[in-house]
């Protein structure tokens, strides 16, 4: 079952053809990055490359964080530029958004990973909340980049983050601070609420901030006065 949901999408699902070429390029730890984005599908918001996804990608540059060997798990990967970048610097990436953003993440990982490491990167569908059985609760990183701006989506999130961690997972979260969509009371109140957090790197502007987050010990969620 765990096999089968980590590798629910196959690279034929699309054509060249089907993937408009809006491409965008960059360059992160010495990988150029050619990340297209489908305006074909309707696929909203998911079709754009957020600026915290860059910023989070210059995070694991400045900080030569290395993925190596390391299990990791994307949530809303939307074009998939900060899994593919995790799996370029050794990670074993699962990348995760909606079912209709798949095409999408896939095209871009053929298009950056090289063939022979192509299977460090995985796609699947991971609604938030929704299924959580059916992914391990191992991972050494997850990642996330402007993942929280729906504060409807906030308890499953939560969930979401609660069941895919242990106490040594590293979760690394990159939100712009819209207060209007609830970034600040979630990462000020929710979140805390289970894990530790602290702010590992801020934006020239403050607008957008890196958060590096760990799951509270069992003593510390049944008595948060310790
Ligand atoms: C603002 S985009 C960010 C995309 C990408 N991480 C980036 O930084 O460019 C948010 C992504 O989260 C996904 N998303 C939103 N709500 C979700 C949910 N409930 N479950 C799974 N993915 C969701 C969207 O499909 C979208 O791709």
């Amino acid at each position: 079952m765990q096999a089968q949901q980590e590798n629910n999408y196959s690279s034929s699902s699309y054509t060249k053809e089907e993937i408009s070429k809006l491409e965008s390029r960059y360059q992160f730890c010495g990988h150029p990055l050619r990340i297209t984005r489908d305006f074909s599908s309707n696929l909203g918001i998911s079709a754009i490359i957020w600026e915290a996804g860059l910023v989070l990608c210059r995070y694991f540059e400045q900080e030569k964080i290395s993925f190596s060997g390391k299990k990791v798990i994307e949530l809303g990967s939307g074009t998939g530029i900060v899994g593919i970048l995790a799996a370029l610097l050794g990670g074993d990436v699962t990348l995760t958004d909606q079912l209709m953003v798949l095409n999408q993440i896939q095209f871009n990982i053929t298009n950056n990973i090289p063939v022979s490491i192509q299977q460090r990167a995985k796609v699947s569908t991971l609604l938030w909340g929704d299924n959580l059985d059916q992914f391990p609760i191992n991972y050494d990183f997850i990642l996330g980049s402007d993942i929280v701006y729906n504060s409807r989506d906030f308890p499953a999130l939560i969930k979401t983050l609660q069941h895919l961690s242990n106490q040594n997972t590293v979760i690394y979260l990159c939100s712009k601070m819209r207060e209007s969509m609830g970034a600040i009371e979630f990462h000020e109140k929710l979140l805390p609420q289970h894990f530790n957090t602290e702010i590992v790197h801020r934006t020239a502007d403050k607008e957008i901030n890196v958060f590096k987050v760990t799951k509270k010990g069992l003593d510390a969620i049944e008595n948060p006065l310790m």
